[in-house]
């Protein structure tokens, strides 16, 4: 019998290691790469188009029915939108959300229940048109409350959108470790859309507890190839946080595992019925008791409005100058990523959802960063200090566990989200493995989205050398590294 979790088994089955890379040698076949649309055979389409052209841009509409779609056709742009061209044979279209590898594995599903403008039914985005694809005309609101357990959210929607991961867009390339990936891009694609609700007048509830057979039978996903990852539902006022948003699966130390690791460990991680949560929570944020801990100032980014600009603008650096950026600028850095408490001024949610924040970790290793010693650092939100916990320039080792990237080496400031995952795990069963992923990939997209604002450059990297950042961190093995951002000075790349 075995004593782990399933979690814990993918989790050590999916790391990168020196000798592991060194040995597995396989050539990736280019003619078999997934495209990353979803096509329909049938259905009626609604052109999105018309409300984000530029020639519109000033136009008032009348209708509630416009008025709603221009909302929808902005909420759906702004989150993963096509804002750039890559001219190759069949051009490459980059997203308002990055995505690893360029794959893009996360399908936006919207389901209608008298929301005026759409007729009640299912609708997929059809990013590379913007438009919508309605592929089932029946209202399925009360099967999707009941799906996500009668969470009260329903009753004051009209608007549900489900993201789900599609897994071999992402495995074709990445293989096993590809689920990780799939979860951090949808968090990524997820921060977008949370951020950009209020800007619809709408705030968003995100729900983790759902039956997932249920709700993937409903959007008519193949579930050994599609999966839900997330439900969001849209209401005009912010609702109160309830007990059933964010649930544990079981526990699976049996690892029911046939042939196929990402699709039998996701099975291991779904719900069918609730299970509640162990609350034994302890402090777990308490750490390094003995650094010494400076408590910041931290300084919010004045964003002028200027969210819809920056979403546009934003793209993954791939080159920085190796140039320090400012104290100030990494203050800013935390305050839009882990304090809303400026959000309300600036027009966002004041109070924005994640799925449990209080379980991740936040490290920071510092290279240059000007009145700033280099080391590694640990970083409580809770508290807004900074820890420092090792005193060293690690520019050699970044660029190492990076695989070599020299993004690791060239920037600034790296950040580090990690979890213990066996207590995470004893906390949400084997689905804190999704919740914590998603969760790291939503604070990825607001450091990536601060970093635009600031003009600095930015990149999630998903590939490393697992064990050696827990040993450049100095923190022990149970603690597992979710995603890495790095930051620094641009080198600007022209597409
Ligand atoms: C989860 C995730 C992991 C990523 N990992 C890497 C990486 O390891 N190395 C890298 O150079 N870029 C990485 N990227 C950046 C992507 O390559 C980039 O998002 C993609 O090419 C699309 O370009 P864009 O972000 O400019 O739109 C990652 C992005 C995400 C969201």
């Amino acid at each position: 019998m075995a004593t782990k979790s399933f979690a814990e088994y993918y989790h050590q089955e999916t790391k990168y290691s020196p000798k592991g890379l060194a040995k597995n040698q396989r050539q990736i076949d280019p003619t078999k790469q997934p495209i990353p649309f979803k096509e329909y055979i049938k259905g009626d389409t609604i052109d999105l188009k018309q409300y984000i052209s530029k020639k519109n841009e000033d136009k008032i509409y009348e209708t509630e029915a416009d008025k709603n779609l221009q909302k929808l056709s902005k909420l759906l742009y702004y989150t993963n939108g096509v804002t750039a061209l890559i001219p190759y044979n069949t051009p490459l279209l980059l997203r308002a959300s990055p995505s690893a590898g360029g794959l893009y594995p996360t399908e936006i599903y919207i389901i209608a229940n008298n929301f005026e403008g759409l007729e009640d039914g299912i609708y997929n985005f059809q990013v590379r048109n913007h438009s919508l694809i309605r592929f089932w005309d029946k209202n399925v609101w009360e099967a999707l409350k009941k799906s996500c357990f009668e969470h009260p959210s329903f009753d004051k929607s009209n608007l549900s959108i489900v993201l789900t991961g599609i897994f071999f867009r992402s495995s074709w390339r990445y293989e096993d470790r590809a689920y990780r990936r799939i979860l951090l891009d949808t968090g990524h694609l997820l921060g977008n859309l949370i951020l950009y609700s209020t800007f619809i007048d709408k705030y968003a509830t995100l729900i983790g507890t759902f039956n997932d057979d249920k709700v993937n039978d409903l959007l008519w996903l193949d579930k050994s190839e599609e999966v839900a990852l997330a439900v969001i539902n849209f209401s005009d006022q912010k609702l109160e946080q309830t007990d059933n948003r964010v649930l544990a699966s079981s526990i699976d130390k049996e690892k029911h595992y046939n042939n196929d690791l990402i699709l039998d460990f996701h099975n291991s991680t779904k719900i069918d019925r609730l299970i509640a949560l162990n609350t034994k929570e302890e402090e777990i944020k308490n750490k390094f008791t003995l650094a010494f801990a400076e408590t910041l100032n931290l300084t919010p980014i004045n964003w002028n409005n200027q969210l819809e600009k920056t979403i546009i603008n934003r793209r993954s650096t791939r080159t920085f100058s190796g140039d320090a950026i400012t104290s100030k600028e990494l203050s800013q850095l935390l305050s839009f990523t882990y304090d809303p408490s400026s959000y309300e001024d600036q027009g966002f949610d004041p109070n924005p959802d994640f799925f449990d924040l209080s379980i991740i970790q936040t490290y920071i290793a510092v290279t240059d960063v000007e009145g700033l010693e280099d080391g590694c650092y640990y970083y409580s939100s809770d508290k807004k200090e900074l820890k420092q916990i090792r005193f060293k320039n690690f520019r050699a080792e970044l660029c190492y566990l990076c695989l070599g990237q020299e993004l690791g080496r060239d920037a600034g400031v790296v950040f580090f989200h990690t979890i213990n995952l066996p207590k995470a795990i004893e906390k949400y069963g084997e689905r804190a493995y999704r919740y914590t992923h998603i969760d790291a990939g939503n604070l990825g997209q607001k450091l990536n989205l601060a970093c635009m604002k600031l003009g600095l450059g930015v990149s999630g990297i998903a590939g490393f050398f697992d064990d050696q950042v827990n040993e450049l961190l100095g923190i022990p093995e149970t603690e597992a590294v979710l995603y890495i951002t790095v930051i620094g000075r641009p080198v600007k790349t022209q597409y």
